[in-house]
């Protein structure tokens, strides 16, 4: 799948044409999965693009390096004008995803990576609408487990974690499914390939802990905050697998699936096999915020015009 860029991307400081950018294939990321990036959404709500929550993914862009002590040579002031910088340049009038990165660049074959490693930056962008249906996606759990803090940090968002996700998604496909639900090392659900996955009994959320190896997402966070906003009981445990098939409700979030229900797990039918009343809630109160429509949100969009 080809993507259909924007004109300019972002790269190391400078707006350059997209067919420019280019880096040798002696890059180290290329070999060693040595990458971070992050993934932000911006909304076109007919007046102006609000990118949604920027700080947030700031920071993480930031974090996730520091993990292998990988630098990135530019402040976080630099990064969000950047990111803004390069919707301005492209012209955006439509909601797009935004994607941030930077790597090890010339490295040779050392794994020794210190911070004096050399990095690149960059960030492009692409007109985005939804990346599944919205009425409902199948699942299913998978052999592969998500890694755990036991091998690499799941907290760092870098390329090569994403290969467990990668596999993972394979099987889910071969076996029929949209998507793919991964168990933790102790057998408890921790998300899915891109996603964090929450489910709904007894009218109370329930997400799991990092404990389980799921990422912080920025989404995940945004809905315990606009359920405890709606006093909808939310809480942090393990979810069991089999707890999973008689669950009320099933939703993934994430930047780029947004909020998004699972109606089928394990070829068993969650509810009446329709979006549940939370999670429709949940949708519409996001689908709002992003656009701009609830007043008590604005802190989480930062206009780009
Ligand atoms: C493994 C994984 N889990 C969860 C998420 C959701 O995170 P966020 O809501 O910050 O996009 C993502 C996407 O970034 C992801 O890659």
């Amino acid at each position: 799948m080809k993507l259909p860029l924007s004109k300019y991307v972002w790269f190391d400081g400078k707006y350059v044409l997209t067919e420019k950018a280019q880096v040798p294939i002696t890059t180290h990321a290329l070999h060693y999965g040595t990458s971070i990036f992050e993934g932000i959404r911006a909304y076109w709500n007919g007046k102006n693009l609000n990118v949604f929550r920027l700080d947030e993914h700031v920071k993480r862009f930031r974090k996730s390096g520091q993990f292998y002590n990988i630098t990135l040579h530019f402040s976080d002031q630099e990064i969000t004008d950047a990111v803004i910088g390069i919707c301005k340049k492209n012209k955006i009038t439509k909601s797009c995803y935004i994607r941030p990165f930077y790597f090890i660049g010339d490295y040779g074959i050392n794994l020794h990576v210190t911070e004096k490693a050399p990095t690149n930056v960059a960030i492009f962008t692409f007109p985005f609408g939804d990346l599944f249906n919205k009425n409902g996606i199948t699942a299913g759990v998978v052999s592969w487990r998500k890694f755990s803090d036991m091998s690499t940090p799941p907290q760092a968002k870098m390329g090569g974690n994403y290969l467990n996700s990668i596999i993972a998604t394979q099987e889910a496909k071969r076996n029929g499914f949209d998507e793919a639900i991964l168990l933790d090392h102790n057998g408890n659900v921790s998300e899915a390939p891109g996603e964090n996955i929450f489910i709904v009994r007894n009218a109370q959320l329930v997400t799991p802990s990092l404990a389980s190896s799921a990422l912080e997402g920025i989404t995940r966070d945004a809905v315990i905050k606009i359920a405890k906003d709606l006093d909808i009981d939310v809480v942090e445990r393990d979810i069991t697998r089999s707890e999973l098939t008689i669950s009320d409700e099933i939703f993934l979030t994430g930047t780029a699936a947004e909020i998004t229900p699972i109606v089928l797990m394990d070829s068993q039918q969650i509810g009446n096999g329709k979006p549940g009343d939370i999670t429709q809630k949940m949708m519409q109160e996001y689908h709002n915020i992003v656009m701009s429509k609830n007043d008590d949100y604005t802190h989480w969009l930062t206009e780009v015009y």
